[in-house]
């Protein structure tokens, strides 16, 4: 059983693995994105608020979904960090509630490694395309989401080396933003995404943007930056991005047409940066797999732009992306990171985890180790 309280969503969420395979037996989500929506981002105490109200009939359901008693768990993960600490304190106290009274084993888990494993869930996609639900080492995982952008060398399972990080604003963080500039609506990542899709408006929408793109003869030249892109690192950057956002628009009508102009140029700016990167790293690196994780990893261009550039230049790496229900916050990542944690522990380690009930902390600043 996994269990995710880190930011906005309350999820939890039964799986069954043999093997390496990792089945979904129920994946249940309660989203605050309407509340809060209003302020514009996630509001701490509002969240945990939300969490405390919703945890035990997500619990309930997620239980009779998978028709799985509690007897029938054999082991209970939860989000330990990085995360808003009141969010979190209530994903973790009934974790260790649950495993006190079930008397089951608890693992607390990064939430990063949950996005990371979320790679490794069968889905539909994967059984069709008869895709192995392996890493092969070494691999690079470019991590994408609202609050970390890195890029993260795996020389093994659990085993992380951060060679890449932003040195301000997460890519997720950048999309919220823009979109909040561009009065486009919260989460950003969706919308900025939705904006930026013209390749098949409907014919009310299409004549309402030619309406408006015969107001804007001439598409004015936007020339949003591509921060980083030929620094010698791998590191990001993605505040002066924004920045020029806002600045482009001073210079432009705020027409729908010149919205999603901003949107689709800005989508492929990020898109830009984070596949020139990865790209670096491969190089540096020589990966046998290179992977997407988080929610940024949402995004259709990015996904099928790094696809191609891999095809181009990696055609022998394997590219992995998780299933999209799996891309965002979701409580199936953190029982798949703490199956592998599980599998991966001596018999000693696994009877400790039967009294990680006492001892279990959240932290707001875990790091990935
Ligand atoms: O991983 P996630 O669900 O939560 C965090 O761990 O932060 O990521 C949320 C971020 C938000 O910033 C959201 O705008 C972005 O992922 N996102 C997207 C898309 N879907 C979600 N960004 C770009 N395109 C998307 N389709
Ligand atoms: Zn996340």
């Amino acid at each position: 059983m996994g269990i995710e309280t880190s930011c906005d969503e309350t999820a939890v969420s039964v799986t069954e693995a043999r093997g390496d395979n990792i089945k979904v037996l129920s994946n249940i989500i309660s989203s605050q994105i309407k509340i809060h929506a209003q302020w514009g981002g996630v509001v701490p105490n509002l969240a945990a608020r939300e969490h405390l109200k919703n945890i035990i009939p997500v619990l309930e359901l997620a239980l009779k979904k998978a028709g799985i008693k509690p007897s029938g768990v054999d082991l209970i993960t939860v989000t330990q960090g990085p995360g808003l600490i009141p969010a979190l304190l209530i994903g973790t106290n009934v974790a260790k509630t649950l495993a006190y009274v079930w008397k089951k084993p608890l693992l607390g888990i990064h939430h990063i490694e949950g996005h990371i494993y979320a790679n490794l869930i069968q889905c539909e996609a994967k059984l069709r395309k008869n895709q192995k639900l392996s890493f092969e080492f070494p691999a690079i995982c470019l991590v994408v989401s609202g609050g970390h952008t890195q890029l993260v060398l795996m020389k093994k399972h659990l085993d992380y080396e951060i060679v890449g990080e932003t040195l301000d604003d997460a890519a997720g963080e950048a999309f919220d933003k823009v979109a909040r500039i561009l009065g486009l609506g919260y989460p950003g990542g969706p919308a900025i995404a939705a904006a930026a899709d013209d390749r098949r408006p409907n014919a009310e929408r299409r004549r309402k943007l030619q309406r408006e793109s015969a107001l804007s003869p001439r598409e004015p030249a936007l020339g949003l930056p591509r921060p980083m892109i030929n620094s010698n690192n791998l590191n990001f950057s993605f505040s002066g991005l924004k920045t020029a956002v806002l600045y482009a628009t001073y210079n432009l009508q705020p027409t729908t047409y010149n919205k999603r102009l901003l949107a689709k140029e800005f989508q492929q700016a990020i898109a830009d940066v984070l596949i020139s990167k990865t790209l670096k790293a491969a190089k540096i690196y020589h990966p046998k797999t290179i992977m997407l994780a988080g929610g940024v990893s949402a995004n259709i261009e990015l996904r099928n732009q790094l696809r191609n550039n891999l095809r181009r230049h990696y055609p022998d790496t394997t590219y992995k992306i998780p299933d999209t229900r799996y891309s965002t916050d979701n409580a199936a990542m953190i029982a798949a990171a703490g199956y592998w944690r599980w599998k991966n522990m001596t018999a000693i380690q696994r009877k400790k985890s039967f009294s990680n009930w006492k001892i279990l902390q959240p932290d707001a600043n875990l790091k990935l180790k």
